[in-house]
């Protein structure tokens, strides 16, 4: 069994036992309603899963759970899914959407606009991660309910969290108005025509200041015809997923599907492609670069905390676990690691990927679930 130790000299060694030079990044679905998943699927934790990372940490083989999901503070991550799993987890074993936000430090003490999820609960990651003025788009309907009319019936429902704003967000000075440095999308957006009505009044504005027209925006001699070009925030996805695998038998829109939503908008606004205006933006999350890129210093970080911060020489091999073969499978393919590291993919059948289908990205190697992904893994590592 991959559960028993072969190496039975650990238990006789008196320092602790080096790290192997392999680890994991399992896919986890951090979402309820989330039908996917490697190690938990709708809730529950699948069978295997809690022996398997038993096992792993019983040989010291560092893993990370990776998401795309997000919306609530990797502690609270942490106690969720120990509880569930039934092993020791640490918060810096977590990687979700928007967890390589917290590393942003130039916008910490700047006013930023936090969307998506539930935006209390965004607020509340984003502070955990040492940013001391954020800004929900309730916080902005709430001060200035005409900004758009349509959602003045959820009014009751922004109520109870959001806060008041730092300042007017309609200047006659703008001097004085709420001026935005950066927009970050924690999570999908739940109130679509309200949070596209503000990122377009932020990207035209100057500067970020709310209530402003930038004087540049339509000006053909400028590059991207003078918009994006005057100050504005810089806006960050942090999950690409156009859709999602939920309980109803059709694929949901996610957070990938508002990005696509505000880029027609802002294409009908700007004139868009055709017109030589592209939308300017960073999207994180599976299965782009910038995510792999900061789970893999995780997982170095990780590797080093096993034995008490001891060097432990360089990482060989990474094995992604993965359900969805356009975002975990894709993204491990795709990585290639500044540090020499080599990412190989194993595509698991007990989420989106089912039997039988010939999967869009193809995997390093098919198995059955995550006990067959560990057990085809510690082999070829060898
Ligand atoms: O919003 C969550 C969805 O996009 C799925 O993400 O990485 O948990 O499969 P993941
Ligand atoms: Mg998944």
């Amino acid at each position: 069994s991959i559960y028993r130790s072969p190496r039975r000299s650990l238990q006789t060694l008196s320092r602790p036992p080096q790290v192997p030079d392999f680890a994991f990044a399992f896919e986890w679905a951090s979402r309820p309603l989330c039908i996917d998943g490697v190690l938990v699927r709708s809730s529950d934790a699948l069978p295997h899963a809690h022996k398997t990372l038993s096992y792993l940490q019983s040989q010291r083989i560092p893993f990370i759970l990776l998401t795309n999901g997000g919306g609530k503070h990797e502690s609270e991550r942490v106690e969720e899914l120990s509880k569930k799993l039934e092993v020791p987890l640490d918060t810096s074993m977590f990687v979700q959407s928007h967890t390589p936000f917290a590393d942003m430090d130039e916008y910490k003490d700047k006013a930023v606009l936090v969307m998506g999820g539930d935006q209390d609960n965004c607020r509340r990651v984003a502070e955990k991660y040492g940013f001391k003025a954020v800004v929900t788009p309730g916080d902005i309907l709430t001060a200035h309910p005409e900004i758009w009319p349509f959602s003045n019936q959820f009014l009751p429902i922004y109520a109870p969290f959001s806060r008041p704003l730092p300042h007017s967000v309609h200047p006659t000075d703008p001097s004085k108005s709420l001026q935005i440095h950066a927009i970050f999308v924690y999570n999908d957006p739940r109130d679509w025509g309200l949070d596209i009505t503000i990122l377009k009044d932020l990207l035209l504005s100057h500067s970020g200041i709310y209530g402003t027209i930038s004087p540049k925006n339509n000006d053909p001699k400028l590059p991207n015809h003078g918009y994006q070009q005057d100050g504005q925030p810089p806006v960050f996805f942090s999950n690409p997923d156009l859709v999602w695998a939920a309980k109803y038998h059709l694929p949901r829109l996610g957070q990938g599907g508002f990005r696509e939503a505000f880029e027609g908008v802002w294409a009908a606004l700007t004139g868009g492609p055709r017109a030589g205006v592209e939308f300017q933006k960073t999207v994180i999350g599976k299965p782009f670069r910038p995510t792999y890129e900061f789970a893999e210093k995780r997982l170095v970080a990780h590797r080093k905390d096993l034995v008490g911060g001891e060097d432990v020489g360089a990482l060989r091999k990474v094995y992604m676990v993965g359900d969805n073969p356009e975002s975990d499978i894709r993204g491990a393919n795709s990585y290639k690691s500044p540090m020499g590291t080599d990412w190989a993919s194993i595509l698991v059948r007990t989420g989106v990927h089912v039997e039988g289908q010939r999967p869009a990205w193809k995997p390093t190697k098919e198995v059955g679930d995550v006990r067959d992904a560990v057990k085809w893994a510690v082999e070829d590592s060898k």
